[in-house]
């Protein structure tokens, strides 16, 4: 089933979604990302830039995208949102949170955390949680987004009009690093 097709359904993530989304989000680090990261990245990345941002839930930017089941109720596919803080990337642990505001006239809004399950992988998903976050962004009168990609997260945005504008070295606790690819896009 193609999702641009399907039944899928947006809405806020609220706080009791968070341990549904942690498993998600984890699975979907460890299983997309493979192909893009060797072990020991995805290993020492998984907590540190990879977790749940609270801040994102309280600031109402976070959507789920559900799926219904055939018995009649509701499975969480995927996640993402978008900010108008200055945090590029990474959820509550990560290093270097800027919870300062962004001006819409100036600045350009974030798109974050984008994670599909990874059952759900490769059927849409990822694109129509980004309309989403986009469409999100642009009522609150931003022109311009930007964000912190993964390499893997790097296929999707680049198909979707992002142009990549730099790189940047996440040092990890394990010793090992993690490469961001920084995309933006103009409306
Ligand atoms: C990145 C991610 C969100 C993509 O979700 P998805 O639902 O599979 O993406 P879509 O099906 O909407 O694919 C969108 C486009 O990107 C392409 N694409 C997606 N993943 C790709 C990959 N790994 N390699 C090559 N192309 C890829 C698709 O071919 C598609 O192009 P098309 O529409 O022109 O055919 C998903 O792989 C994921 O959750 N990855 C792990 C977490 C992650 O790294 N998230 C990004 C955080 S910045």
């Amino acid at each position: 089933m193609d999702a641009r097709e399907s039944s899928i359904q947006f809405r806020y993530a609220v706080s009791d979604d968070i341990p549904q989304l942690a498993e998600l989000i984890e699975r979907s680090v460890r299983e997309l990302q493979a192909a893009d990261y060797s072990a020991e990245q995805v290993d020492g990345s998984v907590r540190l830039l990879f977790s749940v941002d609270s801040q994102l839930l309280a600031d109402c930017t976070y959507f789920v995208a559900e799926m219904a089941t055939p018995g009649g109720e509701h499975t969480i596919v995927g996640c993402g949102g978008w900010s108008n803080r200055k945090t590029l990337f990474g959820g509550d642990h990560a290093p270097s949170r800027q919870a300062e505001l962004l001006d819409p006239k100036r600045d350009a809004a974030k798109i974050r955390a984008i994670f599909v399950h990874p059952l759900w992988a490769g059927r849409g998903i990822g694109s129509r949680i980004l309309a989403v976050c986009e469409t999100a962004a642009a009522a609150s009168g931003f022109t311009r987004f930007e964000m912190g990609s993964t390499l893997t997260g790097a296929h999707l945005y680049g198909r979707r009009g992002y142009m990549e504008y730099g790189r940047i070295e996440i040092p990890l606790p394990n010793g090992a690093s993690f490469p961001i690819v920084l995309m933006a896009k103009k409306i």
